[in-house]
């Protein structure tokens, strides 16, 4: 049994700086992978602490950006089969034709362009765990097949007849609210008990109160690291930042954060929340896919566009200009431009 993470007896330091800049210290240790002290997530901690160790399958369910993928990650981390693989299967990534052979595997000639035998992913997660992100868009068929194994403990390959045993643990993750997906007939009931065993739900971060300075620090600290840079959050920012609701939660605040940090020169400064306009409030990126709500003007669409571009291909601006087809230079120009002139906008 691993020994008590520091952060469960932990409480957040409430330390008030009278410096205009913020500390960017590493802040208090995470617990596994996660940053964060609030009652909120010290309650889920203590119920990863718990349920790690079991064999219990675990459903994650919470808000887009909340971290469902770091408490699949920790719960692997703080179970017995930490030493084994940690295979994250996003179900409703794949082919509905392939999922099967996906997870499962297959044998040579199983089907059209089955030209090896292969194993699927219950095979590399074998002795570890298996993280079934997005299970409520996996096709319902499939849903029956994989209820099957889960009762069974044991799999056929696609176009096999050996008996392979399913040495997996099965943690799985939704977005969306399981129960209603059962009622709209996304996810078969059955399965959702059988997943269900043992639900965490991870809070948005609007319900995390204090924990928004600390990740907005614990970002900044890793931007810095990763860059060697030594940038520092000004503490209007930091009001910034808790002034606001974050509906993207956790993936917001660092897309936010590292959109600032590569347009700050030395201390970094957002908008306040009275520059920020309504539409482009709204503003998000998810999956690679940049959502803009009716209403936005064209030139505020632009910035975020470039913005989160150069935040996706981490500041890389000469990629970031190759992709967008504009000129180096005129990358350059128009990130002096939002840098320089007090913005109307922004994601805030
Ligand atoms: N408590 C946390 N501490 C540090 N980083 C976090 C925390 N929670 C989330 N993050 C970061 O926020 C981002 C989003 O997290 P993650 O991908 O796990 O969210 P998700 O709930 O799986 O979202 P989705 O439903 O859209 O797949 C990642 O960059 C992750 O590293
Ligand atoms: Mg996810």
């Amino acid at each position: 049994m691993n020994s008590p993470d520091p952060q469960l007896t932990r409480r957040p330091s409430s330390r008030k700086t009278s410096r205009s800049q913020a500390p960017t210290d590493a802040g208090p240790p995470p617990f596994g992978l996660l940053y964060g002290t609030s009652d909120a997530m010290q309650a889920l901690y203590r119920q990863i602490e718990r349920v790690a160790m079991s064999m219990a399958t675990v459903l994650i369910v919470g808000e887009s950006g909340t971290g469902k993928e770091l408490v699949a990650r920790t719960v692997h981390d703080k179970s017995a089969r930490a030493g084994k693989p940690f295979v994250p299967v996003n179900c409703g990534a794949i082919p509905a034709s392939l999922i099967e052979a996906e997870l499962f595997g297959h044998e040579k000639g199983s089907f059209t362009g089955a030209l090896q035998q292969a194993p699927g992913y219950f095979e590399h997660a074998a002795g570890g765990t298996l993280f079934l992100d997005e299970v409520t868009e996996m096709p319902i068929d499939m849903q029956t097949k994989l209820l099957r194994v889960l009762e069974a403990g044991t799999f056929h390959r696609v176009g096999g007849t050996e008996e392979m045993k399913a040495d997996v643990r099965i943690v799985a993750a939704t977005n969306r609210d399981p129960q209603q997906a059962v009622a709209d007939g996304l996810m078969r009931e059955d399965l959702f008990y059988r997943l269900a065993v043992f639900p965490l739900r991870v809070p948005p971060l609007r319900e995390r109160d204090g924990d928004v300075p600390l990740l907005a620090r614990r970002f900044v600290s890793v931007f810095n690291n990763n860059e060697k840079t030594p940038k520092t959050l000004s503490t209007k920012s930091l009001d910034v930042l808790q002034g606001y609701p974050w509906p993207g939660n956790v993936r917001e605040l660092r897309n936010t954060l590292y959109r600032a940090f590569i347009l700050a020169d030395r201390v970094i400064d957002l908008p306040t929340p009275g520059q920020a306009r309504t539409a482009s409030s709204r503003v998000s990126w998810q999956d690679g896919c940049l959502q803009l709500p009716v209403g936005i003007s064209l030139a505020d669409a632009q910035r975020e566009l470039i913005l989160g571009m150069l935040g996706h291909f981490q500041g890389d601006k000469r990629e970031t200009a190759r992709t967008l087809g504009i000129s180096l230079k005129t990358l350059y120009n128009r990130l002096e431009a939002y840098n320089g002139v007090p913005q109307e906008s922004s994601s805030l």
